[in-house]
């Protein structure tokens, strides 16, 4: 979606940012509800930080987030169009974290993924039904391939289509 938004035509900008701000919404809020926690049952305290960074990158994703939803207009202004793009740049730098330093330590250290996988997907599915859009192809797709390793049970219920 947010290599689409870059390319989009500026009448629908507005919309492709909305689907683009729902999906993070649902990928912070399912990871601090469901994912964190059980990482952090499994993970060794020294690396807890990384589940703390995590956590404040959310939090500033979710500043962002509130900015363009709150901005007016028809979403063609270059404010606007920086401020998707940067939410662009910063989800980029998170996802890659979270899938080259956190699920690495968290193959090691055993997580069930598949328990936690479904239980991602179940709170997921309820959260973009209540926010009245529909899951994206690619998560779709994404779950039907999720048979092997971890990084894809789980990384297809967070969201790895938002980047795409
Ligand atoms: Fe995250
Ligand atoms: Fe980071």
């Amino acid at each position: 979606m947010l290599k689409q938004f870059e390319g989009a035509r500026s009448g629908s900008k507005r919309a492709l940012a909305e689907r683009i701000c729902t999906a993070l919404t649902v990928h912070a809020q399912i990871e601090e509800e469901i994912f964190y926690p059980a990482a952090r049952e499994v993970l060794r305290s020294s690396d807890e930080d990384l589940i703390e960074e995590a956590t404040v990158e959310h939090a500033t994703l979710k500043n962002l987030i509130g900015q363009i939803q709150g901005a007016g207009g028809d979403g063609s202004d270059d404010r606007y169009t920086a401020k998707v793009t940067v939410l662009g740049e910063y989800t980029k730098h998170h996802v890659k974290e979270e899938e080259t330093e956190l699920f690495p330590k968290l193959r090691k250290a055993r997580l069930d993924a598949n328990e936690v996988g479904e239980r991602l997907a179940r709170r997921k599915s309820e959260l973009m039904a209540q926010s009245g859009q529909e899951e994206s192809p690619g998560a779709r797709s994404g779950r039907a391939r999720a048979a092997n390793g971890m990084t894809e049970r789980v990384a297809a219920r967070l969201g790895a289509s938002i980047s795409k």
